[in-house]
């Protein structure tokens, strides 16, 4: 038996670059102490995904995102309006708990959500980290068109159910120093400066008016993808992980939140 109390503890506590005052780690929804056999671990938790859990057996969700569509698990403008009515009534009547792990896991070593994006995607020489905890970091790759790699990337991102990549940039330009970041905390100008020439952000974090457009004016080609599709990865070893700390306790990955699709014009 285990309490998001405990799993809370030794999350922050391992987390160095997280202030334990000042962090949305934190019970989003239920009791901290309320003791439950099986967790289940995901990465929003979508209705989709808190159903899932609970008919598996989970008593309580670790989901790296929030639960109502806002960060602070103090902003609660969608509680009581719908789909937020919907999904705390689910969580009234089950008596789950959501917890949420977020700036702990985000710049985890080897395992959190950056170096499993990375590692997902193949990128294993990393020859440049950005100035802050684990947030940015610049790879080499053998030198290749931006078609061959956003290929090589759409190919990487396919079993997580994202069915193509974005991407801003000359299809035959060389490159060969790909960057990613953390969720919504992408690449930007520190990467650029430090020679990245192909940069990988989400849709969540890099608009196209405020971030990628001003990127492609610094000459570097940019590919999106959906922010869940950067960080799944991150939340399928936090699942490992959690199980390897707590073996008395059974964790489950889900990830049944929706995804996206595209259409091509003909
Ligand atoms: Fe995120």
């Amino acid at each position: 038996m285990i309490d998001a109390k405990k799993i809370l503890h030794y999350l922050i506590c391992s987390s160095p670059w997280v202030n334990p005052r000042q962090t949305v780690d934190t019970v989003y929804f239920g009791e901290e102490e309320r003791e439950v056999e099986k967790v289940g671990v995901c990465w929003i938790p979508a209705i989709q995904t808190l159903r899932a859990a609970h008919k598996a057996g989970c008593g309580m969700v670790v989901a790296h995102e929030p639960l109502f569509w806002e960060h602070l698990p103090t902003d609660r403008y969608w509680y009581d309006k719908e789909p937020g009515i919907t999904k705390r009534k689910f969580l009234e009547e089950t008596g789950m708990v959501v917890v949420r792990a977020h700036d702990s896991w985000d710049n985890w070593p080897e395992i959190g959500i950056r170096d499993s994006w990375a590692q997902g995607l193949g990128l294993t020489k990393r020859i440049r980290d950005g100035s802050s905890w684990r947030w940015n970091g610049l790879y080499e790759i053998p030198e290749q068109t931006l078609r061959e790699f956003a290929q090589h990337v759409a190919d990487r991102i396919k079993p997580l159910g994202e069915d193509s990549v974005q991407v801003i940039g000359d299809p035959e330009k060389k490159v060969s120093r790909p960057s990613i970041g953390v969720g919504c905390g992408g690449p930007d100008t520190e990467m650029v400066s430090y020679g990245s020439d192909v940069l990988i952000v989400c849709y969540d974090g890099a608009t196209y008016w405020s971030t990628r457009e001003r990127l492609a004016e610094m000459g570097v080609a940019v590919l999106t993808v959906e922010h869940g599709t950067s960080e799944m990865w991150g939340l399928e070893n936090l699942c490992k992980h959690l199980a390897e700390v707590f073996p008395e306790t059974s964790f489950q990955y889900f990830a049944e939140h929706p995804r996206t699709w595209t259409v091509k014009g003909r």
